[in-house]
């Protein structure tokens, strides 16, 4: 496996795989990787001949007093994980070879609609972040197909809307969340965890199986069952961000009629945020 850190040696590479007709799959991430990227990197496997990890910690993603600069940065140990995986190609560029004139001067990519709430509305600025440097790496990568995971689930849906709207010709693959044994997503976040804090983490997927179950079973008081979920929360040690029931597709509360619901879920655990979702057919 190559690891190539600017643009211009990413684009030679890319060019001679073109040339032998190969299927290009990329896999955006920002490192530290675990179980649930090594997933993403077998579903690009799947759909692509050759399959470019892209690491790349985003500081247009990150609001002020967040979490960049404490951002695991692991590259040594990503590249073992990537090489085992069979992973092809790992651009790892700098900032400076990404934003040259700095992330403050940068063209933006907006997503109205699927960006507001939930996320886009704790974390300003974040999705503008998100879509415009998933963008930039899709012009400089231009893969056939892109793989993200679903326990990003208001960024998946940013993205496919991004690309549905700018005509952009890449197959957008969403990849089920890996959890721990006890239910916790995987996610570079929980590495900020204390064992104390550790042992309550599986706290927010059990609040999101309470209200699928609920769901599942006809119970149309998303209220009440978003209130419950935060109370649980709150009574576990977390500070709730968010719990919101909303259509799957439109990202918007969801309505009795709807049949694809998608619990979404933010929650503090000290200064770590954690998110997780579940999504319920009725
Ligand atoms: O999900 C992530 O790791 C990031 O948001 C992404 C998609 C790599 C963009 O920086």
């Amino acid at each position: 496996m190559r690891t190539l850190h600017t643009i211009q040696e990413l684009r030679a590479a890319i060019s001679g795989f073109r040339n032998q007709g190969k299927r290009i799959g990329l896999v955006p991430t920002m490192g530290n990787l675990h179980e649930g990227h090594i997933a993403l990197v077998e579903k690009a496997r799947e759909a692509a001949d050759i399959v470019v990890t892209s690491i790349f910690v985003n500081p247009m993603q990150f609001g002020a007093g967040e979490d960049l600069d404490a951002y695991p940065r692991t590259l040594k140990e990503d590249q073992s994980k990537l090489q085992a995986a069979g992973n092809d190609l790992l651009f790892a560029p700098t900032a400076l070879e990404v934003y040259p004139n700095g992330p403050g001067r940068q063209t933006q990519v907006l997503v109205p609609v699927v960006s507001e709430g939930h996320c886009g509305a704790s974390r300003p600025g974040h999705f503008e972040g998100v879509a415009t440097v998933v963008t930039m790496l899709f012009n400089m990568v231009q893969p056939d197909v892109a793989v993200f995971g679903e326990k990003d689930f208001q960024q998946l849906a940013v993205i496919r809307k991004m690309s549905r709207d700018l005509f952009v010709p890449i197959e957008i693959i969403g990849a089920p969340t890996i959890r721990e044994a006890d239910g916790l997503a995987k996610s570079s976040r929980n590495g900020y965890l204390s064992a104390a804090e550790r042992s309550l983490a599986p706290a927010v997927y059990r609040s999101l199986t309470h209200i699928g179950a609920a769901l599942a079973s006809g119970s149309d008081d998303f209220k009440a069952l978003e209130d419950t979920a935060r109370a649980e929360l709150a009574d576990t040690g977390f500070r709730p961000d968010y719990v919101n029931i909303v259509n799957s597709e439109t990202l918007k509360p969801a309505a009795p009629g709807d049949r694809q619901l998608t619990i979404l879920a933010a929650a503090f655990l000290g200064t770590t945020r954690l998110i997780d979702n579940l999504t319920v057919n009725r």
